[in-house]
């Protein structure tokens, strides 16, 4: 300008935050009176103002200055102090912890860029060397062995690349081994006792073990297995406290299948079991194991029979001492005894052998559906005996054995209808039974008649009331028979509603009158078999009195 101004600035670094960093003189000169930041401002806005000597501003302009870093922050580590606790089966090269830092220069440039490096290693042994990579993870190379260090302390520095000074700082990282299953169990002793047959809970033995590793944890702690346990009569489990491997039956052993039992047990540690060797590391190997024997006492068993139903075969009225069947327990010190109902049999207590003592009947009430069941038992000689029990299912084979009877021996007829049924039955099953043949004995003609089918209808004359007495053959399919006498009454319904009331009468009359009445009876054989019942057969008697 040709004429005077007056030279003025404000804004970020002249009255804003940061104040009183620039100022400007008469001549336009920029004064920087303190350092500022680049961490806390990367810039200054400013505004530059000219004015003239009447004050009025003659131009306004904005100024940006920018700040320049220098390296003056070191890579600072987020922990002072990192600690973490290990397994010492942990196998080399596997990340153990990650450390981080960070430096608040300049992004991007050698100021801000750091690298890892771990200075001290305390206690330093050969077998373990530790690494930090660039993304600050740590590993180790060889051993870790809770027996030789509890405990590594390392001293980790983060150093950055600034070109004119390199700034750093560093972290502790305290890494414990835990102890690990570098030891397997070994087997020290064992308490043996017997076991009883049949019983369960029992514990016939302890192993007992001895373990290197720290107490307690799980590279101490024995798991066994047991190998051989044909039937999975045992079950080990591990006592907490001192590791013992306790024995338990859970299955009842039976000492008629063994006396003794062989078994082999196995021991390992909960965590598998590892060897660290400075090159290589091997891990999972097997733990010892131990072959022991059970003893097994024997108790009374109940005798056992071999079947517990048994089936036999007997022919009806077979003579007696006919041998039915041979039952036997498995327990041979035990007698045989049988609950038999009717009496029919013995047994003999020694062999088993049953024969008859009485002639056996198909139709006796103790057979049921032709079958005669006997209960065997089975009695040993222990304190107390024991028993076993058995059946016996005799099949009784029917005989023709008995006659067809008449359900009645004695019949009322009215002179008006002068027909009626007999009915016979026979205690044997077909083919012994029915259907019957009816036969009439005697001097019949012209006076009874069997009716050969049913529904004929007779002629019938006068009727005298009175007295009969009728001889029926009744034969079986066999024609097995029985000749029965059968009392006749024929009476006059009209004069009383009922024969009964006349009976007694009519057989007075009757004795009185013996050789004036004669009598012709009609008897219908029923022929069909569809029309009979299977043990009841009909006949329709018809009489014919003169
Ligand atoms: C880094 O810091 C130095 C001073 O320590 C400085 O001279 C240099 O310019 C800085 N570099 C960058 C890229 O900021
Ligand atoms: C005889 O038996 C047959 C068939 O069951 C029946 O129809 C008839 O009425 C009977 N007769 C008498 C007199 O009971
Ligand atoms: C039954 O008795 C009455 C009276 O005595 C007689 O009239 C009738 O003829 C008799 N009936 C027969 C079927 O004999
Ligand atoms: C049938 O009666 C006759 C003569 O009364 C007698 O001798 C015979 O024993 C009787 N039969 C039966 C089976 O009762």
């Amino acid at each position: 300008r040709e004429y005077l101004v007056y030279f003025d600035i404000y804004g970020e670094g002249v009255d804003k935050e940061p104040k009183g960093v620039i100022s400007i003189n008469q001549d336009g000169t920029l004064f920087v009176h303190k350092p500022v930041d680049y961490e806390m401002k990367t810039m200054l806005k400013l505004v530059f103002e000219v004015r003239k000597p009447d004050f009025l501003i003659d131009t306004k302009l904005g100024v940006e200055i920018y700040i320049q870093d220098i390296n003056d922050n070191p890579p600072r580590f987020h922990r002072d102090l990192y600690e973490i606790s290990i397994g010492e089966e942990n196998t080399q090269g596997s990340l153990l912890l990650r450390v981080m830092a960070y430096d608040r220069d300049q992004r991007g440039t050698p100021n801000s860029t750091f690298h890892y490096e771990i200075k001290h290693v305390s206690p330093n042994i050969a077998d373990t060397e530790f690494f930090i990579d660039e993304s600050g993870a740590i590993s180790f190379k060889g051993c870790l062995d809770h027996e030789v260090a509890e405990m590594f302390t390392l001293l980790v520095e983060a150093k950055d690349h600034g070109e004119v000074v390199s700034l750093s700082s560093s972290t502790t990282v305290a890494i414990h081994v835990q102890d690990g299953n570098d030891h397997l169990p070994t087997f020290t002793g064992q308490t043996v006792s017997k076991v009883k047959e049949g019983e369960i809970g029992s514990s016939p033995l302890r192993l007992h073990v001895a373990d290197e590793d720290t107490p307690k944890s799980p590279a101490w702690r024995a798991r066994y297995t047991i190998q051989g346990d044909k039937g999975g009569h045992f079950e080990i489990k591990t006592d907490p406290d001192t590791n013992d491997g306790i024995l338990t039956v859970v299955k009842p052993l039976d000492f008629e299948e063994g006396a003794q039992r062989e078994l082999s047990i196995s021991v390992e540690n909960e965590v598998p079991y590892f060897s660290c060797k400075v090159k290589e590391r091997t891990s999972s190997g097997q733990g010892p194991s131990v072959k022991i024997i059970v003893e097994v006492e024997d108790v009374n068993d109940p005798p056992v029979f071999a079947v517990t139903v048994k089936e036999a075969v007997l022919k009806e009225n077979s003579p007696i001492g006919t041998w039915v069947e041979k039952v036997t327990a498995v327990d041979p010190d035990s007698s045989h005894v049988a609950h038999d109902p009717s009496g029919w049999v013995t047994v003999d207590p020694n062999t088993g052998d049953i024969t008859t003592v009485k002639s056996p009947d198909r139709e006796s009430p103790h057979v049921v559906n032709g079958v005669y069941s006997i209960l065997l038992y089975a009695v040993d000689k222990g304190e107390p005996p024991l028993t076993g029990t058995s059946t016996l299912q005799i099949h009784v084979t029917d005989l023709n054995d008995n006659l067809p009877q008449m359900t009645t021996d004695y019949l009322d007829v009215c002179m008006s209808s002068s027909v009626t049924n007999i009915t016979a039955f026979d205690l044997d099953e077909n083919p012994f039974g029915g259907p019957f043949k009816f036969e009439l004995l005697g001097d019949v003609k012209g006076k009874w008649k069997l009716n050969p089918s049913y529904g004929r209808e007779t002629h019938q004359p006068g009727v005298y009331a009175g007295p009969y007495t009728i001889n029926v053959k009744i034969s079986d399919l066999q024609g097995e028979f029985g000749v029965y006498n059968l009392s006749v009454t024929v009476c006059n319904c009209s004069v009383t509603p009922t024969c009964r009331t006349q009976r007694k009468t009519a057989t007075k009359a009757a004795s009185g009158a013996i050789g004036i009445v004669f009598a012709s009876l009609l008897l219908l054989l029923c022929k069909k078999q569809a029309h009979c019942l299977f043990f009841f057969f009909l006949v329709t008697l018809y009489t014919v009195v003169l």
